[in-house]
C-alpha cells in the first residue's frame, strides 16, 4: 500500500526522502511527494506516476541545513491518483503525509467547510492537517493541538505531521497502519512504514504500538500511549541486512526471490526439527489444549497456504480444519467457538482484512496464532502466539518465498500436533521429517529446468485462458500458480480441482484453452491422468508437470522422481511461479510491481 518516510537532521534531507520513497517502491503506488521545513520555511513537491517524476520536479531543490521532512508514496484508496490527491496535503502552515483510512473524515470534512476551509483534494488525509490548524488556533501548543486532533480521528492511520508553529519537529500517531522510527551515532532521526527504507541509514528502531502518537525533535523521542501516559520508546537493533533486499544479480526480486527459496527454507526449518520430533519454542505447550478445530484465515497467496495446510492438519493431526477468506469471514455472522484455534496467515502481517478477522477472534474469546513473515508487524504483536517464515525481505508484489515458508511451516505444525494428539506412529514422524529435510533441494532451480520453462513460455502468451489443475494438496497449488500468471501477466487464469472439469469448464475445451496440469506420482496420478485425458481429447493444449511422460500432452515439463508427493508439491510449485515469471518477461510486463497491485493490502 502507501509508503511513508521521515527525516528530522541535517543531512540532505531531499536525497534521504526520496531514496527512502525508492526502498517503498515495491509497495505499489500510483503518485508521491515530498514536503521539506527548512529555515522557517516550507518547500513541497508532488507527482503523479513513478518516483522518477519526483525525482526531476525537485532537482533543483537543495536541502543543506537542519531540516524537518516527510515523503509518501500514494495508493489510492478515496480519490483518484493526481496530484492534488497526492501527499503531503498543506493547510495553511502545515503538511501532513497518511496511512491508512480516516473512517470519519467525511463529518469532520463537513464540519471544517462549514467553517470556511477550502479543500484542495478528494482524500480523507486532508481533513487530519484542517482540523489540526483548527485546535491550534485555541491551543497552548502544536503538541496539544495535534493530541487533540489524533484523539478525534477514527479508523486506520500512521500520520507525521510537520508545521511552522513548530518547525524543528514531526509529530506522528500510529493506529492500525504500521510506522517505526530509526536513529543513529549522528542523533539524526528517521521514520518508515516499513524496514526497508531505514536499512543502512539506522543502527536502532522503535516501532509504534497502536494509540502510540508523538513529536520527536533534534533531542528527543516523546512517545504517548493511547491514554496519554508517556512511554519510554524500545529501540532494537534493525537486523535486516539491506543487500539482502537487492537484486544481486537477477533480473527481478520475484526471480531472485525464486532462486533464494532453498535457503530461505533451510532457516525455516531451523531449530524446529530434531531427528525424531518436531519443535516450536515460540509455542506455549498449552495453545493447542481445549482445542478441537482449527480455522485458518487469510488472503490471496496466503490462502493458498492455508488451504494446503488444511489436507496436513486433518490428515496428519486428525483435528477438523477449516480456511476462511478473511474478507468473506469479516462480514459474515460466523460461528467462532472458544476450542477454536484461529490462524491468521500473512506475509506482511498487515493485511487489513486478515487483520481485522484477528481482531474478531480475540474479541470472540479464541486462541490466536498468526503464521507471518514480518516480525512486530500488526498481527505478530496483536496475536496470542505468532511463528516467522524468516523469508527474509520479500519484495516481489507476486509472493514466492513466503508461499513455500508458509507450507513448509504448516507440514512441521501438522507433525508437531500430530506428535501432541499421538495421530502419527514415532516412526512416521521421524520419516516425514527426513522428508521435510529434503524441501530444501526440493525447491533447487535447475538451469536445465529453467531454461526449458523459458523456451516453452513463448507458446503461452495468448489464448482465451488457462487452467491450472490438481487434485488434494495439488489444488491449492494449482490456485497458486493460476494467481501467480494472473498477477504478473494479467493473462486469464483459474486454479480448478481436476475432477471438476467435466462439472462444466470443460465446455471451454478448444486449442485456444491452456490447461497446466499438476500430475504428481504419488498422489491421485491415474485420477488426474484421466481428467486431464478428457481435455486432451477435446483438444485442449496441455502442459502436464510430471514425474512421467504422459503421452497426451501437447507440452511437458519433467519433474524429479520424489519419495514423497509433498516434495512433488515444492518443485511444481517452483515451475508455476517459473512459468510466470517467464511469461511475464516475454510479454514486458514490470514483474516486481505489476499494474494496480500492491505488496501489503493495508486498506479494505
Ligand atoms: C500474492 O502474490 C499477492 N501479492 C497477494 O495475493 C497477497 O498474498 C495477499 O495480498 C496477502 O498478503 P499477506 O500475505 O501479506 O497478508
Amino acid at each position: 500500500m502507501c509508503g511513508i518516510v521521515g527525516y528530522l537532521g541535517e543531512k540532505d534531507t531531499k536525497g534521504i526522502l526520496l531514496a527512502g520513497l525508492k526502498e517503498l517502491e515495491y509497495r505499489g503506488y500510483d503518485s508521491a511527494g515530498i514536503a521539506v521545513l527548512q529555515d522557517h520555511d516550507f518547500q513541497s513537491y508532488k507527482a503523479i506516476g513513478k518516483l522518477v517524476n519526483l525525482e526531476e520536479k525537485t532537482k533543483e531543490f537543495v536541502t543543506d541545513s537542519f531540516a524537518a521532512g516527510i515523503g509518501h508514496t500514494r495508493w489510492a484508496t478515496h480519490g483518484k491518483p493526481t496530484e492534488l490527491n497526492a501527499h503531503p496535503h498543506l493547510g495553511e502552515s502545515s503538511y501532513v503525509v497518511h496511512n491508512g483510512i480516516i473512517e470519519n473524515y467525511a463529518e469532520l470534512k463537513k464540519e471544517l467547510v462549514a467553517e470556511g476551509v477550502t479543500f484542495l483534494s478528494q482524500t480523507d488525509t486532508e481533513v487530519i492537517v484542517h482540523q489540526f490548524e483548527k485546535n491550534l488556533k485555541s491551543a497552548a501548543s502544536a503538541f496539544e493541538a495535534f493530541t487533540k486532533t489524533v484523539s478525534q480521528l477514527e479508523g486506520a492511520y500512521a500520520i507525521l505531521l510537520v508545521t511552522k508553529s513548530e518547525d524543528k519537529t514531526i509529530f506522528f500517531a500510529k493506529q492500525g497502519s504500521p510506522m517505526l522510527v530509526g536513529i543513529n551515532a549522528e542523533n539524526e532521526k528517521y521514520f518508515a512504514s516499513s524496514d526497508t527504507p531505514l536499512i543502512g541509514q539506522c543502527t536502532d528502531v522503535n516501532y509504534f504500538e497502536d494509540g502510540d502518537y508523538g513529536y520527536v525533535t533534534k533531542d528527543e523521542i516523546a512517545i504517548f500511549d493511547a491514554t496519554g501516559t508517556k512511554k519510554e520508546p524500545i529501540f532494537q537493533k534493525l537486523s535486516t541486512n539491506k543487500l539482502s533486499a537487492q537484486k544481486d544479480g537477477y533480473r527481478f526480486f520475484m526471480e531472485k526471490e525464486i532462486y533464494e527459496q532453498s535457503t530461505v527454507i533451510s532457516d525455516t526449518l531451523l531449530g524446529r526439527l530434531t531427528e525424531t520430533e518436531v519443535v516450536f519454542d515460540e509455542l506455549d505447550t498449552n495453545l493447542f489444549e481445549n482445542i478441537n478445530e482449527i480455522k485458518l484465515c487469510a488472503c490471496g497467496t496466503s490462502y493458498h497456504s492455508a488451504l494446503t495446510a488444511s489436507y496436513m492438519f486433518e490428515r496428519h493431526s486428525h483435528i477438523k480444519t477449516s480456511v476462511e477468506v478473511a474478507s468473506e469471514l469479516r462480514y459474515r455472522d460466523p460461528i467462532l467457538t472458544p476450542d477454536t484455534l484461529f490462524v491468521v496467515i500473512s506475509q506482511s502481517g498487515e493485511t487489513a482484512d486478515t487483520l481485522e478477522t484477528l481482531k474478531m477472534a480475540k474479541k470472540a474469546g479464541l486462541k490466536t496464532l498468526v503464521i507471518c513473515n514480518v516480525d512486530n508487524s500488526s498481527m505478530v504483536r496483536l496475536a496470542d502466539a505468532s511463528i516467522l517464515t524468516r523469508a527474509g525481505v520479500e519484495k516481489g508484489v507476486a509472493s514466492t518465498k513466503a508461499f513455500a515458508t508458509q507450507v513448509t511451516i504448516f507440514w512441521m505444525l501438522s507433525l508437531y500436533l500430530a506428535q501432541k494428539r499421538e495421530t502419527l506412529a514415532a516412526d512416521e514422524i521421524t520419516k516425514q521429517i527426513q522428508l521435510l529435510r529434503e524441501v530444501p533441494a526440493s525447491v533447487q532451480v535447475s538451469d536445465t529446468l529453467h531454461e526449458r520453462v523459458k523456451r516453452l513460455s513463448k507458446r503461452y502468451l495468448h489464448g482465451h485462458g488457462f487452467f491450472f489443475i490438481g487434485r488434494d494438496v495439488f489444488f491449492p497449488l494449482a490456485l497458486e500458480g493460476a494467481l501467480k500468471l494472473k498477477e504478473i501477466s494479467y493473462l486469464h487464469a483459474e486454479g480448478y480441482p481436476s475432477g471438476e472439469m467435466k462439472h462444466g469448464p470443460i465446455a471451454l475445451a478448444d486449442p485456444e484453452l491452456f490447461t497446466i496440469a499438476l500430475l504428481p506420482q504419488h498422489l491421485l496420478y491415474e485420477k488426474s491422468k484421466s481428467n486431464v485425458e478428457e481435455l486432451s481429447a477435446r483438444d485442449a493444449t496441455v502442459c502436464a508437470i510430471s514425474p512421467l511422460v504422459f503421452d497426451k500432452a501437447d507440452d511437458y515439463i519433467p519433474t524429479q522422481n520424489h519419495a514423497d508427493y509433498m516434495l512433488e508439491f515444492f518443485e511444481m510449485m517452483v515451475v508455476v511461479q517459473l512459468l510466470s515469471l517467464e511469461i511475464s518477461v516475454r510479454l514486458g510486463n514490470d514483474v516486481d510491481m505489476p499494474r494496480n497491485l500492491a505488496k501489503s493490502v493495508t486498506v479494505e
